[in-house]
């Protein structure tokens, strides 16, 4: 059956089809219906206790929210074009199984109070998903981390070599940095848990509503603290997508070292077959999309970030209808970074790493010169000093084709380090960093420890 928008009564002319497309939401917000029905069927309930619909007429209406639901789930609902958005779908479908009796059931409720209440919930949902994931890859940087604690490599700045470090220091420190997400997500829960059900379209209702046992129902934490807040603001996705985006950031550039470690230039790691690609065209390739990917979808989830921050700012209170446009970067952005973490996992699971060559490249006596600099410190030179002095040394024995690998005993004693050939030693540079945090066994099994005990599920 075709009819006019729920709201029609006060007009005499339909929408005109170009508006009323311009205003259709479902294609977007039909990923809320169980949501929606969960929260109907909530507001149902409060509508019984304030003594405006019967038992019967309650469970009726209960019933009729399932079966809609239902049908919504099974893909046998039958949308109308007048359906303007998943509330106004469900409440109609309602109506259309029980008259009179479903036509009760938006006293003191609007779209404004139940679509808040709908992405609040639905969030709840996704974030889970998406820190499960984040989680897990977490979890596989820290079981591949503990695999190579005394596995030396060069450690970069600049992308250049710098001071050795292990591969178990460097995967802990992207593990660190998703653990902080973790606890940006479940911070971001504790401000979401609200339920704005009960707020109305701005100011509540005169129907001795309450919103407390509402929300209590819907397994909120608490209920809104004022009605113009609860359906005006959407902090609480944009800080969701704010959350997502900063995530989203870490994994990139967790790809983006998985990309430098598998350049076969490089051939410190490669992917697993499983998470590679080939060409359509050069039949020797093996190229590693998923981490590509992942470093480029942090673009689009800090682009939803963008599109909630630049509708949001500047809208006066009160719901407008420019916050229907708060869904899609959303879901997308948690969606999008809980896809990314999936597949990053199971690329860092897998991973083959060659620990001989990252060994070898650590041979580049280049990477010991901060620890000359150091001894001659412990000598009582000024480190400035110390400094000058190495790069001299450095740049006399570049001048001549050496490196200070080729230093002699002699030459060490010149230059005031008479055991200096012995410092040019990963697992010994890498020993002798013993400050907590750094990248000595004892401090990356510390690490290893605290992020166990952090990323519990
Ligand atoms: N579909 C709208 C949204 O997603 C909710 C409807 C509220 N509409 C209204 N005219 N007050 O934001």
């Amino acid at each position: 059956m075709t009819q006019g928008p729920l709201w029609s009564g006060r007009f005499s002319t339909p929408p005109a089809p170009e508006a009323q497309a311009l205003g259709h939401s479902l294609e977007v917000d039909r990923a809320l219906a169980a949501e929606d029905v969960r929260a109907a069927t909530a507001h149902v309930e409060a509508l019984r206790d304030a003594g405006l619909l019967t038992d019967d007429e309650a469970g009726q209406l209960a019933d009729a929210l399932a079966q809609v639901g239902e049908a919504i789930v099974a893909d046998t609902f039958a949308f109308d074009p007048s359906d303007e958005d998943i509330h106004s779908a469900i409440e109609r479908g309602v109506t259309d199984l029980l008259g009179d009796i479903g036509a009760k059931l938006h006293a003191g409720r609007s779209r404004n109070d139940l679509v808040s209440t709908d992405v609040r919930l639905h969030l709840l949902t996704l974030a889970t998903s998406a820190t499960d994931a984040v989680r897990a890859v977490a979890r596989a940087l820290v079981t591949r981390a503990r695999e190579h604690v005394d596995d030396p490599m060069p450690g970069s700045t600049h992308v250049r070599p710098a001071q050795p470090v292990t591969i178990g220091h460097h995967l802990c420190a992207h593990a660190w940095a998703l653990a902080r997400d973790l606890d940006r997500f479940a911070d971001w829960r504790r401000r979401a848990d609200v339920s704005p059900l009960g707020a109305g379209a701005l100011a509540t209702s005169t129907l001795g509503l309450d919103p407390v046992a509402t929300a209590a129902r819907l397994g909120f934490d608490r209920a809104f603290d004022n009605s113009l807040d609860a359906v005006s603001d959407r902090d609480v996705l944009q800080e969701a997508v704010a959350v997502a985006s900063i995530c989203a950031t870490h994994l990139s550039r967790l790809a983006a070292d998985l990309l430098r470690w598998t350049d076969p230039a490089l051939g410190w790691a490669e992917l697993d077959e499983a998470y590679s690609t080939g060409s359509s065209m050069m039949p020797q390739k093996r190229n590693p999309d998923t981490a590509e990917l992942a470093r480029g979808k942090a673009a689009r989830i800090a682009g939803d970030f963008v599109t909630l921050a630049a509708m949001l700012q500047g809208l006066p209170l009160g719901y407008q209808r420019d916050l229907q446009e708060d869904k899609e970067p959303a879901f997308d952005a948690l969606g999008t970074v809980a896809q990314v973490a999936r597949a990053l996992s199971g690329a860092v699971a897998t991973m083959r790493i060659d620990t001989a060559a990252m060994r070898a490249a650590c041979l580049d006596p280049s990477l010991y010169a901060t620890d000359i600099a150091e001894a001659l410190v412990k000598t009582n030179i000024p480190f400035r000093e110390a400094h000058r002095k190495t790069g001299e040394l450095l740049k006399t024995l570049a001048d001549d084709g050496k490196t200070l690998a080729d230093l002699d005993d002699d030459g060490w004693n010149d230059v005031g380090v008479p055991d200096g050939a012995a410092l040019l030693d990963p697992d010994r540079s890498i020993a002798a960093r013993t400050a907590p945090g750094g990248p000595s066994r004892a401090s990356v099994e510390a690490q290893l420890a605290a992020l166990d005990a952090l990323l519990v599920p």
